[in-house]
């Protein structure tokens, strides 16, 4: 058997001069605490931050100073941090386990920009799709595109999963103030029927029209529900000629989609080399097109475009998504931090915490180099998070005096979309609290409570140890004016590149996803054996085997 832990070219990060040196700088300033080093440095608030593409990213919460800033840079240059980022923009192909570019970049790239695949200009056909899929969200928009029976269009569901999912529904919730108000979008992930059962149950399939979204076209899931939709759509129709008018496909495999009888000029298109989870912008944003209109998709895609033309063009010491990325690589490598708390003060981002957790952790959960030798050192945090402020009574509590050091990156904005009372300040006041919350966490995590402090209160000195707050909670903080298409497409290319800066640092494959493949093998073997008219014997393990067997058991036949 092969021996994975036996590295073939070894793993060499920890043993450049930078890391040396950031180790020993660790050591040296473990015991530093944030409330020192903002009473020794009043600047250090205004000088640990950076602006771009309308966001303003304040660091000076982490638990860095200068020197440690300035090793990190120089570890970035001594893994090729710029180097690498040349060489994604120009498409060459740096997902090596697939041998593909992974141009995501390319999907909001300018017309008059060259940027060449295999010898092909990529720039043209991406805007040739943009226009296509422009023209049939005005369609459907309008009501000029009409379902079957003649009706217009309702409801639009969208039928994926993961980055074919995670993308368009983190982004339909977060535009859903930008969104045409009398057509409404559902997304439908989970192979649990569930989930297109209780989309469906009050709708009118007339007014339905399903967008079928994968890449690979397919994923068991999506193809699955793909099938139970059109069978719910039939019935209600009842005609298979409906299918025409309420399904089209969104994915690179013509001949799949085909296969499942929807006619090439409803299938929109992509490419290879965009990764599921960097796709949102590419076609799989068709129902966020179809919910806002081509004008603010646009507006969206340039957003994305001005964080990657100050990513590919700014100085890595200004860089935001390369200092976002050195802060994680700080925080895991170095504080020992395993996870990661992303916590939006928006409600309409909702689910930005979900759609972080498959960008980053199905691009940086990995424990092979390049190369193919096992690192030696930890890889992706563990992302999670929720809205502001829901998790301030949950979870903030472990934030704030748990035994874990959890880095927490605040997301907000200076004006609200839902202003109801101005306050004595003109502004408006609900949004004044929530943003109060907002930096009062952000305060209270970096400078704590000391315990004397507590008793100067007067608090009861038993109880005294367990309301003192330690502090020194490292955070980032992210603010931009409002939250917009363009601001929200600048925050996704953000954590994008961030992402990417953070794979480079570890040499690993960012753009590819081995680690899904095991359980989706295993799974279609076990269905199989679930769907057997006569039990099979069960050869897998004695705890597989009993769950199973019970599970047998205890299904209706
Ligand atoms: O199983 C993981 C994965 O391949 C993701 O990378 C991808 O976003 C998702 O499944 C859906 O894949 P597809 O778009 O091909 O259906």
């Amino acid at each position: 058997m092969t021996d994975f832990n036996a590295p073939r070219t070894p793993p060499k990060l920890t043993s450049l001069s930078a890391w040396q040196a950031l180790t020993a700088h660790h050591e040296q300033h473990r015991g530093q605490h944030l409330h020192e080093l903002f009473a020794s440095d009043p600047g250090r608030g205004e000088r640990l931050s950076a602006e771009a593409a309308g966001w303003y990213l304040d660091y000076s919460k982490q638990r860095i100073t200068d020197d440690t800033l300035r090793l990190l840079l120089q570890l970035a240059e001594q893994c090729g941090v710029s180097e690498r980022i040349a060489a994604m923009f120009r498409g060459d192909a740096i997902n090596t386990t697939e041998h593909r570019a992974a141009l995501h970049t390319a999907l909001r790239a300018p017309t008059g920009t060259q940027i060449l695949v295999d010898g092909v200009d990529v720039v043209p056909e991406v805007h040739a799709m943009l226009r296509r899929m422009a023209a049939f969200a005005d369609a459907v928009r309008s009501g000029a595109w009409r379902g079957h029976s003649g009706k217009r269009i309702r409801t639009v569901i969208n039928i994926g999963i993961g980055g074919s999912d995670l993308g368009p529904v983190m982004a339909y919730e977060a535009l859903r103030h930008y969104s045409q108000r009398d057509l409404q979008c559902r997304f439908v992930s989970n192979v649990d029927a569930t989930a297109l059962v209780e989309a469906t149950r009050d709708l009118d399939a007339g007014e339905t029209l399903f967008i079928v979204c994968s890449k690979t076209f397919t994923t068991l899931e999506t193809l699955t529900n793909a099938h139970a939709a059109r069978a719910w759509c039939v019935a209600q129709l009842g005609s298979d000629a409906a299918v025409a008018r309420h399904f089209v496909a969104v994915s690179t495999n013509a001949e799949g989609v085909a296969q499942f009888g929807i006619a090439p000029e409803h299938m929109f298109g992509f490419w290879d080399w965009v990764g599921g989870r960097y796709s949102m912008d590419s076609a799989i944003g068709l129902s966020l097109m179809v919910a806002i209109g081509p004008v603010q998709f646009g507006d969206m895609l340039a957003g994305f475009r001005a964080m990657d033309e100050h990513f590919k063009n700014t100085p890595l010491a200004q860089n935001l998504p390369v200092l976002m990325g050195l802060l994680a690589v700080w925080n895991t490598n170095f504080l020992g931090a395993q996870t990661q708390a992303v916590l939006p003060y928006a409600q309409y981002l909702s689910r930005f915490p979900a759609y972080l957790q498959q960008l980053t952790m199905e691009s940086n959960g990995k424990h092979m180099t390049l190369t193919g030798a096992r690192v030696n050192y930890a890889t992706s945090a563990i992302v999670w998070g929720e809205p502001g402020t829901n998790g301030q009574h949950s979870f903030y509590q472990l934030l704030h005096q748990g035994t874990s050091t959890v880095p927490c990156d605040f997301i907000g904005f200076c004006q609200t979309l839902n202003p109801l009372e101005p306050d004595a300040s003109g502004s408006d006041s609900q949004h004044n609290l929530l943003m109060a919350n907002f930096f009062a966490q952000t305060e209270a995590l970096a400078f704590g409570k000391s315990l004397q402090q507590v008793l100067s209160e007067g608090a009861d000195p038993s109880v005294a140890p367990h309301r003192t707050f330690e502090g020194n909670r490292p955070s980032s903080s992210l603010l931009a004016e409002r939250l917009s298409p363009h601001s929200l497409g600048a925050l996704v290319a953000l954590y994008e590149h961030s992402v990417f800066t953070q794979g480079v640092v570890w040499n690993i494959d960012p753009f590819d996803q081995w680690g899904v493949e095991l359980g989706k093998v295993l799974a279609g073997t076990t269905a199989k054996e679930l769907a057997a008219v006569d039990a099979p014997q069960l050869a897998h393990d004695s705890s597989t085997n009993a769950l199973m067997r019970r599970y047998r058991q205890l299904r209706k036949e």
